[in-house]
């Protein structure tokens, strides 16, 4: 074939695979993680048998005890690394045998060691990372129940709570697991594991669909997913104007527990929340009724559209760095009533309170 004709061929294999809706993604390759000095990887090793290898198998193959998924396959942490793994292993998801870990929510190990023991997993599996954007996955979420009804409800349920394999309607897991994640795991599978990829028996568009589809489970089962195309704007920011503030009594005169904060939203006082998270996280799992507003926000520009006798309480996911970091700067500028959920999010959704997402493309 000359190069002309190669050009064709290649033109034609398109338009077949394109016509069948068989076609792949391409993912971009991203920079590794951090290398572990021996000393850190030799602890992560011995945390893992002490702590992980009862269910998930002395070599990380999976499925020793409670259906536990391997912790090997190079798909999972080709796209799962650092988010998809370290929450799980921090937080633990909600209602399954998967605890948390982080000494924060009770469990053994400082954030350094699940960090070191998340980057451990990925240098054992010998996976390359992939860029996955922060973009949801959209599509059609009828189209994609009857998707779900036809091929996975053998193994995943039939709400996805999981029979033999992972819950994919667990709150924990859709807060965590990005829209293109889960597509990912979708259309590739899990190597070595029941889960096969989909892309040779699925369209693209259904693969698109049935991850809608799982994604619309992520919400509070009280509370609707809103349908939002823009960020709230200021007239929106105070939840329950006409009532009452709470009266908060602050740790250090600065954390609200998140016993208190739920008493207070269920009482409707009077409140404006933050979240301090990148806006992508926002939309995958917030507080109701909490505004985006992330820790580099621009406070001279922004300050004019927080009243100042409003209560504020602002949380994030780290657990309270960047929210401590606006607060404080709120607080100079004259903010007296502001505090900081001292769980932050992940320990808010652990200890089970509900939280909501948006859908829809944000600016
Ligand atoms: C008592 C059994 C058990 C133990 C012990 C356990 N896990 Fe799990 N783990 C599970 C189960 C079950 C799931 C799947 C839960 C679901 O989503 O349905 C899971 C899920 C995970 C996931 C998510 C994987 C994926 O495919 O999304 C990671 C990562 C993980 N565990 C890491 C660990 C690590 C690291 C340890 C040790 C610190 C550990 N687990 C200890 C049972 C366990
Ligand atoms: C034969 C059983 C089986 C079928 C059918 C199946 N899955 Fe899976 N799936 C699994 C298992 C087992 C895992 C965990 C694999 C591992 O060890 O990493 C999994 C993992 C997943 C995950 C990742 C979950 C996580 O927590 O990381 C997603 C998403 C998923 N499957 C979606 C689907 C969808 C959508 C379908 C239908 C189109 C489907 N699966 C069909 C068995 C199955």
């Amino acid at each position: 074939m000359n190069n002309v004709e190669k050009l064709v061929f290649a033109g034609l294999l398109y338009g077949i695979l394109m016509s069948n809706g068989l076609a792949q993604k391409v993912y971009e390759k991203q920079e590794p993680p951090r290398e572990l000095t021996t000393e850190q990887a030799q602890v992560a090793a011995k945390n893992y048998q002490k702590y992980c290898s009862l269910c998930h198998g002395e070599n990380r193959e999976g499925y020793k005890n409670d259906h536990a998924p391997s912790l090997r396959s190079k798909t999972l942490f080709e796209s799962g690394v650092p988010h998809s793994i370290l929450r799980p292993i921090s937080y633990g998801r909600q209602g399954t045998a998967m605890a948390g870990y982080l000494d924060e929510v009770g469990g053994p190990m400082s954030l350094d060691e699940v960090w070191d023991l998340t980057y451990w997993l990925f240098w054992q599996s010998g996976a390359e990372r992939i860029k996955l954007s922060e973009n949801p996955v959209l599509g059609d979420i009828a189209r994609g129940a009857i998707v779900y009804q036809e091929n996975c409800t053998a193994c995943h349920g039939v709400n996805g709570e999981g029979v033999n394999a992972p819950a994919l309607a667990n709150q924990s897991a859709l807060a965590h697991n990005k829209d293109e994640f889960i597509r990912y795991t979708i259309e590739k599978g899990r190597e070595g594991t029941p889960m096969l990829g989909y892309a040779g028996t699925l369209s693209a568009d259904d693969i698109d669909n049935v991850t809608a589809y799982l994604r619309s489970k992520a919400k509070d089962s009280n509370v609707e997913s809103t349908v939002l195309t823009s960020l709230p704007t200021p007239d929106q920011y105070v939840i329950n104007p006409e009532n009452d503030d709470p009266e908060f009594e602050l740790a250090d005169n600065m954390y609200v527990s998140s016993v208190d904060l739920y008493e207070a939203i269920k009482a409707n006082k009077r409140m404006i929340l933050l979240d301090t998270r990148v806006p992508s996280v926002w939309q995958r799992a917030h507080i109701k009724g909490a505004v985006p507003f992330p820790y580099y926000t621009d406070l001279a520009d922004k300050v004019k559209d927080l009243p100042k006798d409003v209560q504020i309480v602002g949380y994030c996911s780290c657990p309270r760095a960047a929210t401590e970091y606006i607060v404080k700067q709120l607080r100079e500028l004259g903010y007296d009533k502001t505090a900081v959920l001292y769980e932050g999010i992940f320990g808010w959704m652990n200890l089970g309170y509900p939280v909501t997402s948006a859908q829809g493309e944000l600016e």
